[in-house]
């Protein structure tokens, strides 16, 4: 047959194979990137997930300072075993504010991404300053030290306005509130219902006891966050995308 003969000559010229692949292989390309660049947002919305309050914020940044990402995932397979031991496999809408995501590559220690709510902040403040005693196991580092380390908040609302420009929707409202938010989720005795209303489902408390916001209060308050923001009772994956 004609055609077969055609083909027969492409396949004994290693030049020509080599071209028509490329051709094939550029058009699945084509076929699969171009659509992305005309849609808005690749990330399904999902209910209830929202930037980080200022406090949460800044927790992430000692997080990401210490480095626990070497030691902790932030993001659950969708694999039984997962499931399983960590609760909902992660959804992307929930790392949508993370700039740098965390998903991280490496679990010497358990994942993270729905650690929040799991543990008391008494516990948490315990198992950071001293692993081993609340996990005789445990090769955790210790971390007591960020008890020691006071914040000011000085310059939380520049750290907004960055995550703004990358692309987090803080309004200016936030922006302009931030240092007074920054401090009232650290005082379960300060005027809290503004920050609740801006950051709904922000987990107020001084963790640590001691007078003053700590970076242990901020890493707290970003731990118990993780993972609590979607409902999974009445979330329900959007089938049409
Ligand atoms: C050298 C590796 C390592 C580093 C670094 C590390 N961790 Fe861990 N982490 C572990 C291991 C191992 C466990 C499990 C044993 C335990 O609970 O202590 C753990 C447990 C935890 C738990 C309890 C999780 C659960 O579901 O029981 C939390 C919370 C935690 N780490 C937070 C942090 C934070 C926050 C940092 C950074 C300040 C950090 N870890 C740094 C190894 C590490």
């Amino acid at each position: 047959m004609a055609f077969l003969d055609y083909h027969k000559s492409l396949e004994r010229n290693a030049t020509l194979l080599l071209g028509g692949s490329l051709f094939v292989v550029l058009i699945g390309g084509i076929v699969e990137i171009a659509p992305l660049f005309y849609l808005e947002n690749t990330i399904e919305k999902v209910e209830g997930v929202r930037p980080y309050s200022p406090l949460e914020l800044e927790g992430r940044e000692i997080y990401l300072r210490e480095g626990c990402y070497v030691c902790h995932s932030q993001m659950i397979r969708p694999m039984r075993d997962e499931v399983e031991r960590y609760g909902h496999y992660s959804l992307a809408a929930e790392s949508m504010y993370d700039h740098p995501f965390q998903w991280g590559s490496k679990r010497t220690g358990p994942d993270l991404a729905r650690v929040g709510g799991r543990y008391s902040d008494a516990w948490h403040v315990q198992h950071l300053s001293d692993p081993q005693s609340v996990v005789p196991e445990s090769i955790m580092p210790p971390y007591a030290f960020l008890k020691d380390n006071l914040l000011d908040g000085e310059q939380i609302a520049d750290l907004m306005e960055t995550n703004r420009i990358v692309g987090v929707p803080y309004t200016d409202d936030q922006i302009a509130q931030a240092r007074a938010d920054f401090n009232v989720q650290a005082d379960p005795n300060g005027d809290y219902d503004a920050l609740l209303e801006r950051y709904p489902g922000a987990h107020v408390a001084n963790s640590d006891g001691l007078p003053g916001v700590s970076e242990m209060d901020a890493l707290v308050a970003y731990l118990q966050v993780l993972g609590t923001m979607v409902d999974f009772s009445t979330f329900t994956p959007d089938a049409s995308r």
